[in-house]
């Protein structure tokens, strides 16, 4: 039996596996909407919280709770809430922590629907929002006002691969009282553990690494304490914003390979990001793992290794990325990341295309900017593609 000591691959393989009375090896999938009591009197106990069970999938279920608690044990978290997306954990997290005339604090280059609903949405009930570069601390401590509830980083940030040191700001921000969510997306929890570094939420979009075969749409929050997941899960199941207990079976699956998929991504990201480095056609490499990073000192403490995301810029700027996207075989002109098959997509068009002109611009998702999501073929094949692809600009 694991347990929280265990290696890391023994909790993804083993952690929240739910046991039934047929022995089952793997959780099965609840697919039940409703759970039906005893007798009136348990009815009544599992709505007063006065015992343990499953009321209503909406609020929760088995197959979605085994995934949790898997959740909860590769972040070294006490517990975990699964969500319909990544978007349905942010919203969630937003709609708990802020309310009328209260402030937050996020990074400028914030995945781009993040920053969006507090701009387009939280600003209509009053939440204001400072947008900066926390890769400054200072420029975090600089923000805070008497109305901050909450610090939203991400690190590294999506596209634009910056790091924000995640031990000073969350030291920063419990001076104040503020709690700090990450989201770690990009990292997985087999490269980064926010909550070990002082951070007291972490954020996935399950639909990337975690599942990590590009067959679904999933999100989480992990927590450290029973209020703040008291809190959080109440916002999820009034909001709606729960996982289906299929989509839960799936990740729940993808979760046990998950440091196999992120090694082997890894190493083909290192391999092709000093190829690209190298090449006379690329203009620029962002990548954690190369020492040109700005952040790599940085990189090397907080995270055990520098992930499969990179974005570049190839001569020519934008017409030439364009014939680059056109042109690529094996890598797929796709959004997403962090799944088993390499993706190639553009920002300033795609995933970032809902900013403002400026926004982009303090992001620093210039139009050029190319992001690139590794997955674990044989990088051979990868850095085939690639070359032939350069070879038509
Ligand atoms: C860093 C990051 N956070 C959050 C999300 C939102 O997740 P989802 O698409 O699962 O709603 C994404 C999606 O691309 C992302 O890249």
């Amino acid at each position: 039996m694991e347990n929280n000591k265990s290696g890391f691959d023994t909790r993804a393989v083993h952690a929240g596996d739910f046991k039934d009375q047929f022995g089952a090896v793997v959780t099965p999938i609840y697919q039940t909407s409703t759970f039906e009591f005893r007798n009136a009197e348990h009815g009544a106990r599992l709505f007063a919280g006065e015992e343990e069970g499953f009321i209503y999938t909406r609020i929760g279920n088995p197959t979605i709770r085994s995934l949790e608690k898997k959740l909860a044990a590769l972040e070294n978290g006490t517990d975990a809430i699964a969500f319909a997306s990544g978007m349905g954990a942010v919203s969630a997290l937003f709609a708990s922590f802020l309310g009328q005339g209260d402030h937050i604090i996020s990074t400028a280059a914030v995945y781009g629907p993040s920053r969006g609903i507090l701009e387009s949405y939280f600003s209509r009930f009053g939440v204001a929002a400072t947008f900066i570069d926390t890769s400054d601390p200072f420029a975090v401590e600089r923000a805070i006002a008497n109305n901050t509830k909450l610090i939203y980083i991400e690190t590294p940030t999506n596209p634009t691969i910056k790091l924000t040191d995640i031990e000073q700001v969350a030291a920063i921000a419990h001076q104040y009282g503020i709690p700090v969510a990450v989201d770690n997306t990009f990292s997985s929890p087999v490269l980064q553990n926010p909550l070990d570094l002082g951070a007291d939420i972490v954020l996935h979009s399950l639909t990337k690494f975690i599942n990590g075969h590009a067959d679904v749409v999933g999100g989480a929050l992990i927590v450290k304490d029973e209020e703040t997941y008291k809190r959080l899960h109440k916002t999820m199941a009034y909001f709606g914003a729960n996982m289906d207990p299929h989509q839960a079976y799936l990740v729940y699956r993808g979760a046990k390979t998950l440091s196999l998929r992120v090694l082997k991504a890894q190493e083909n990201a290192i391999t092709i990001a000093r190829w690209l480095e190298e090449h006379p056609k690329v203009e620029w490499v962002r990548y954690p793992g190369l020492e040109s990073h700005p952040q790599y000192e940085l990189a090397q403490r907080q995270m055990r290794g520098p992930g499969s995301m990179m974005s570049f810029g190839v001569k020519g700027g934008l017409q030439a990325g364009k014939k680059l996207m056109d042109s690529v075989q094996l890598a797929k002109l796709a959004v997403s990341l962090g799944g088993v098959e390499t993706l190639i997509q553009h920002p300033a068009s795609m995933t970032h295309a809902g900013l403002t002109p400026e926004a982009r611009a303090q992001a620093g998702i210039t139009d050029e900017l190319i992001r690139f999501s590794v997955g674990i073929e044989d990088v051979e094949d990868i850095l085939a593609d690639l070359e032939q692809a350069l070879e038509k600009i």
